[in-house]
This record gives C-alpha cells, structure tokens and sequence, in this order.
C-alpha cells in the first residue's frame, strides 16, 4: 500500500492525488482521501484506481493545507469503499491511514467492542485507531503520546500517519516493517511510503527506521522518538538524489515500456566505475571489503522473490560456473519458514529490487541470527534490506514503477555476474583469457541489449498473432531456463494468459501432454550453451503440432528451418546470454498485455512491493 500525508501551506488536496499516483504502483485496488479545512474532517474513498478516488472528490479539491491519502492493497477485507483508508475513530475525530497488518487486531477488537467501540469495516486499520483513541482517552494524553503506547500493543507491521482534529498542526507517523520517508520543505512537511510524492518539492529527506516514530508539526522543529523507550533520535536528512524525470513516462505509452528501454543505460550505470575491462579489475566496495568471507564461503545461498528470485537461479549458475562455490537458491517465504541449516560459514546474498519485501527481509534476519554474513542487492537506496544487511551492492537502476519488473531483472544479473567474476579472479577458478573476455563481454552488453531491442517489432507482430492464446510454455536450457521461467512470469502477470517456464528437457516428463497446434512454446535457443539439445527439443514440439516461436542468435539457420517465428538477437557468450534474451521475452509480453486490453502498469491483484507476507 501506499501512504502520503502532507502538512503546509498548499492546497492539500493536489499534493496528496498527485502523490498517491505515484505510489500506485504499491497497490491499486481502493483509494481514499482525509482533509481537514479547519472545522471538518472530510472523508473521501473508494474502491479502484486513485483516478476514480480524484473524480469522486473533485469538490473537495480546496479544502485546506493539511490532508492524508492512501492506495490500497488489501490484505485484511475486500477491496470497497469501507475497507480503504483513512479509518476514522468512533469519536471521529482521529484518522489514519496504515500500510501493513497488525497481527493481534483480533484480541484487540475484542477489548474495544467490550468497551463499546463498534466497527464499520473488517480492517485491523480501524482497530488500531479505536485504540489509539482509548489510550487517549484513559491516558488523558497528547495524540503523540497515546501513539506511542498503542503501538506498543499492538504486534505486527506497519507505516502510519494519525491526524486528530483536536491538534490540527500536527501528523504523527510511525512505522515498523514498511517504509516512511519525510521530506522537510519551507513550512511544510511530506510524509509518503517512498520519496516520489514530494520529490518536486523538496530533496531533503528523512527516512524513518523501524520503531521509529516522527511528531510531524507546522513551524515547529521535527521530532523523532524510538517507539519503545521514547529516546529523542537525531534526524539524519538526506539529500534525495531521484529527480523528476526518472519517475515520468517521459513520451513512453507506459513505464514498463519506458523501463524495458532503458536497459542499455541502466546496465551502464550499474557497472560504472566497477567493471575496468581495460584494467581487468572488478571493483566493488562491498565485495572488496569482505572478500575473505565470501572466499571462506563453503556455501552461498541465495533468497528472493518472484523476478527477483529468477536472478538468482541465474546467479546460481554463474556463480558455480565462474567462483566453484556451491550455491543454494531458495525462496525467501520457504527458507524462513523451514528451519534451515545455516553454518556461521554461509554467505546469504538477498536479491530484491524493492529492498522492501517482507519475505525477503525475515529470511535474512533469520540467516543473520545464526551467524551467516548477509551481502544485498537492492536497488532502492537506503531500503529496509540495503539497512538490514552486512554489505552489499545497488543495481543502480533507477526508479522501477511498472509491477512488471524489468530493468531490475537485467541489473541484477549484472551486479551478480561481476560477482562471480570477482570472486572467480581471486580463487583463480576461470582461466585468465576467459576471465578477460568475460569482463570485455560484459562491457559490450549495454549495446547489444540496445540491439536485442530492435526485435521489438517481430515481438509486437508476434504478439498479435497469439494475444488470444489462453496457455503458453517458455523452454530454456541452462543460463536460459531462469530466462524462460521470467519469460512466463511477465506474461502471466500482466496479460493473464497462463503460462508456464520450464527446463527444455523437462518437458518429456509432463508438459508435452498440453502441446497440440493450439499451445504456442517459446523457446530460447541461442547458439551458445546446449544448442543442439535444444533443437531436439523443438522438433519433439514439432512432432506434436506445437507452435513454435523461438528467441535465436543472429544469423541462425537450423532453427529458423523448424520454429513458426524466429526472433533474433546478438550473439553473447553463454553465461551472459540471458542478459539479451530476456528482452524480446519482455516485449513479447509487453505486446500482448496491451493487444489484450490489459492494464501493463497495473496488474489486476499485484503490487509491487509486498510489505506483507
Ligand atoms: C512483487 C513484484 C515482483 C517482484 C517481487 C519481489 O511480487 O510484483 O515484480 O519481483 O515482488 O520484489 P523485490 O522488490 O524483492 O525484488
């Protein structure tokens, strides 16, 4: 979910629409709006887009400087118009608005109803302020204050704004496990789930750090106290580095399509200054500094979710291929759960684009625990993961905002792939003339993925000929069986056609029961790595009628003799291929989801980043 609240001079409404859309990408199913002119709280939510919430409210559009906003993903009650943010309290003169779940709402609301509170939603949100309102009324206390003491207990996770109409000055904002940045302007203040909201306005910003409260007041200074024992905490005010341009479309119909075509930049930006090819140096600090752990590692492990889970199954080959360390990689929500075995030996590398999934984040606060040494890669500077762990390395990618993740996918392969090639230069494990050509390689990539995106108009005539399709298989070998298992996950996400990935050869052991002349089966099948395999592969999809569109090197001949539709990309040795085959994958699906109808930006029940388990 998304949160934005803004406190100042301007007309609150603008700051807080305009900012919720850019958060939107955080969840989309309900909107809502608080503002207070003075006298009123005015109220305004809805189920859907934060578009329809700004048709609905239009008359409330000059309704004073201080106002709150949120979008909703649900987790507790079906998205409608009582479920989304703000919950006002039984007296109505608080409100909030709350990203996360509080666990023990139910024991919680029990109390409450006992002691006369009724509910109008099925929320643990509008617990939470019932009890804030409670402690304030027993406490006899500041809104700050009784804040404070509901926090502590309530268990659970969360980002919260609370504005009470007895202190119409003042925003109170606390957050535990989803992030809450504060821009500080002239006389006005910005809270919002990321900086992107108020980055118009202002580049200073605080980010608050879990258990951390913030008493957010007009003319008066900023304070910020631990939620637990009530020590003052030092604001740390960053200076932002985003700017407008990176979170707009910039002329893009959308900013998958934005994002997809930024790769060849973005991947520059992520080995700047690390990749040396003319000095056959790799520098990275986080590795550079810990490099005995990562070279006493007996075992790497790998956690992650979606897109970026498929990184690192490509960082598993890689990795082994280049370093020789075993590499486990698992799931983040499976390995937190599953009491593994981790040795104080272990190196546990959390790949999130995000920095934010909740997943994610337990798993490496389990591994942290027992002993093993924690490495990120995040893109979100200063995230929850970048804080939680020892080291690591940021892909750089810029702002991701479609749900589809892309541009994220490619940075990460990038930053692992100079990685194991560190790793590999210091354990001698790749010979001197590959290690060379790999780093020369990795160097030319950002053109060749601005070539790999010339293949965007065979994707989009593709595309056509298949966006009525209701099942599709990707089949990869190797460095492209995580390619075809992205593949499948772009599609299925935005356009909704069913789809699976699978290793090639797999295929004999199921799913080749489902290929008929209506199943199209995209295989990958550059030259390089298990080419021939490959081709035995499709014409056992041949044999059965299979559609056949196939993602080949430039200039290939075998396969375009056997594949419906070729699509062809520049040649690039085998461990970096996925790094150009991905992209024809990505437009493929890019086009269909906009032939279908979809929405790209937005996929029906997604968000793209999940703060909840
Ligand atoms: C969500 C997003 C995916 C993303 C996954 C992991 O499901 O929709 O695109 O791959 O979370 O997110 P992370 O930020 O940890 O990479």
């Amino acid at each position: 979910c998304g949160i934005v609240g803004y406190i100042g001079q301007r007309e609150a409404f603008s700051v807080v629409i305009k900012g919720l859309k850019r958060l939107e990408y955080r969840g989309y199913d309900s909107a809502g709006v608080m503002l207070f002119d003075g006298f009123d709280l005015k109220v305004s939510k809805t189920k859907g887009k934060v578009s329809d919430l700004e048709e609905k409210s239009k008359s409330m559009s000059q309704t004073g400087t201080i106002g709150m906003g949120h979008t909703r993903w649900a987790t507790h009650g079906v998205p409608n118009d009582v479920n989304s943010h703000p919950h006002l309290s039984n007296s109505g003169e608080l409100a909030i608005i709350h990203n996360g779940i509080i666990e023990n709402y139910e024991p919680l609301k029990k109390e409450l109803i006992k002691r006369g509170y009724t509910f109008s939603s099925d929320t643990d949100t509008e617990v939470l302020v019932n009890l804030i309102e409670e402690v304030q009324k027993n406490e006899k206390c500041k809104l700050g204050k009784a804040v404070q003491i509901a926090l502590n207990q309530v268990v659970g996770a969360y980002a919260i704004c609370v504005f009470d109409t007895k202190k119409p000055d003042e925003i109170v904002a606390a957050r535990l496990g989803s992030p809450l940045a504060i821009g500080i302007g002239t006389d006005e203040f910005f809270i919002a789930s990321d900086a992107s909201p108020f980055i118009e306005y202002t580049s200073n910003a605080i980010y608050l750090e879990d258990e951390e409260m913030a008493i957010v007041r007009l003319h008066k200074p900023l304070r910020i106290r631990k939620i637990k024992d009530d020590a003052l905490v030092d604001p740390y005010v960053q200076e932002l580095q985003m700017n407008l341009e990176q979170i707009e479309k910039g002329g893009y119909d959308h900013f998958m399509l934005k994002e997809i075509y930024e790769q060849p930049s973005v991947i520059k930006d992520t080995y700047r200054g690390r990749l040396l090819a003319n000095q056959g140096l790799i520098k990275m600090a986080g590795i550079e500094d810990n490099l005995e752990r990562f070279l006493n590692a007996e075992r790497i492990l790998i956690v992650a979710c979606g897109t970026s889970w498929h990184a690192g199954l490509v960082a598993e080959y890689i990795i082994e291929e280049f370093a020789r360390i075993p590499v486990e990689v698992e799931y983040a929500s499976e390995f937190r759960y599953r009491n593994p075995i981790i040795n104080k030996n272990d190196v546990l590398i959390a790949i999130s684009q995000s920095g934010e999934t909740a997943d994610t984040l337990a798993a490496i606060k389990l591994a942290k625990e027992r002993g093993a040494f924690v490495f990120g890669v995040c893109n979100v500077v200063g995230s929850s993961i970048s804080r939680e762990t020892h080291a690591g390395a940021y892909t750089h990618a810029g702002p991701e905002i479609g749900v589809a993740s892309t541009k994220a996918f490619t940075t990460q392969i990038t930053v692992i792939t100079m990685i194991a090639l560190r790793l590999a230069k210091a354990k001698g494990t790749l010979s001197n003339s590959d290690y060379h050509r790999y780093l020369q390689e990795l160097e030319l990539i950002p053109e060749k993925v601005q070539d790999a995106l010339l293949t965007n108009d065979a994707a989009e005539a593709i595309g056509k000929v298949f966006q009525k399709s209701s099942n599709c298989l990707y089949l990869g070998r190797g460095y492209n069986f995580p390619v075809a298992l992205e593949g499948a996950l772009k599609l299925k996400e935005i356009s909704y056609i069913h789809a699976e990935g699978y290793p090639a050869a797999e295929m004999k052991h199921g799913p080749i029961a489902l290929i008929d002349e209506h199943m199209p089966v995209i295989v990958i099948a550059p030259k390089q790595g298990h080419y021939d395999k490959v081709v035995s592969n499709i014409q056992e999809i041949k044999s059965r009628s299979g559609k056949i569109i196939a993602v080949v090197t430039k200039g290939d001949v075998q396969v375009r003799e056997l594949a419906d539709y070729v699509i062809e990309v520049p040649d690039t040795s085998d461990a970096l291929s996925p790094l150009i085959t991905t992209i024809p994958l990505q437009l493929l699906s890019y086009h269909i989801a906009v032939l279908r109808g979809c929405n790209v930006d937005q996929p029906r029940n997604l968000a793209k980043s999940v703060t909840v388990e």
